[in-house]
């Protein structure tokens, strides 16, 4: 499975990124410890060898951009119920929304596997998880192999949610919640909850002016400089776009955003 993904980001020169979301090849592996390696050191991933990444690497999903691998997971999956594990971003793409990103692509993969409950273990990150639907739930739970298998000495809490239905990735990621979206020259900032289908409807809305044509990203009117943050499109954007521009009528914030309006 592969889905392509076009995010704007507020880093090297804000030009349009083309992320590749997809299922790992025997190929990646090596990519995917290396990846995963640091957060190993940190302690934020269990310990896995060369060769575990290796022999479970068809269980992985990747971003891939412009052939570099940027963030993984694993999802080891028995029936309606999968495991994520070994969720990583690489360092030099934090802050940039690809863990949203990742997470809300890899929910709508194992859904369409019919997969429908999604479980992990945290001892870092459970907060960022909590933000993304998931709940805290009893071990219990578990199936009996799991729980025999649990790593007392990590402290961590195990974490479930349900897989979405009816959405597609990009709808996931467009009915994010929680963020904020700043317009630089009006000197307004507005909560984003996930209820507009594109910035263009999100600033109309609000009575921010801005020029706009056709509402569906070919006349390029709606282009405004994106200061700092992340978008995603729907589609593809089909009018020319210079570095730090993004349009509106077609874009969704992925992070909190900084707009030149
Ligand atoms: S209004 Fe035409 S590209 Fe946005």
């Amino acid at each position: 499975m592969t889905k392509a993904l076009f995010l704007t980001l507020s880093k090297g020169g804000d030009e349009l990124v083309d992320v590749e979301f997809r299922a790992a090849t025997a190929a990646d592996a090596d990519a995917v410890h290396a990846l995963s390696t640091p957060f190993m050191a940190d302690g934020s991933l269990v310990p896995r060898t060369r060769e575990t990444y290796a022999s479970a690497v068809e269980e992985f999903f990747v971003l891939d951009i412009e052939g570099q691998i940027v963030a993984c997971a694993g999802a080891a999956r028995d029936g309606s119920w999968a495991e994520v594990y070994n969720f990583a971003v690489h360092e030099k793409w934090h802050g940039h929304g690809l863990g949203h990103v990742l997470l809300a692509s890899l929910i709508m993969a194992l859904h369409a596997e019919k997969v429908e409950e999604v479980v992990l273990f945290s001892s870092t990150t459970v907060r960022w998880f909590e933000r993304h639907g998931f709940e805290r739930m009893d071990e219990s739970e578990l199936p009996a192999g799991r729980i025999e298998r649990i790593d007392r000495e990590r402290g961590s809490v195990p974490l479930r949610r349900r897989t979405l239905r009816g959405y597609d990735a990009p709808d996931v990621l467009g009915r994010m919640k929680g963020l904020r979206v700043r317009f630089e020259r009006s000197g307004a900032e507005f909560a984003w909850d996930g209820d507009f289908d594109s910035l263009l409807q999100f600033t109309d809305h609000h009575g921010i002016e801005t020029d706009s044509r056709c509402w569906a990203g070919a006349c390029g009117t709606c282009r405004t400089r994106l200061k700092k943050g992340t978008v995603h499109y729907h589609t593809e954007p089909g009018a020319d776009l210079a570095g730090g521009e993004v349009l509106l009528c077609t874009a969704q914030p992925v992070t909190d955003l900084v707009l030149d309006l």
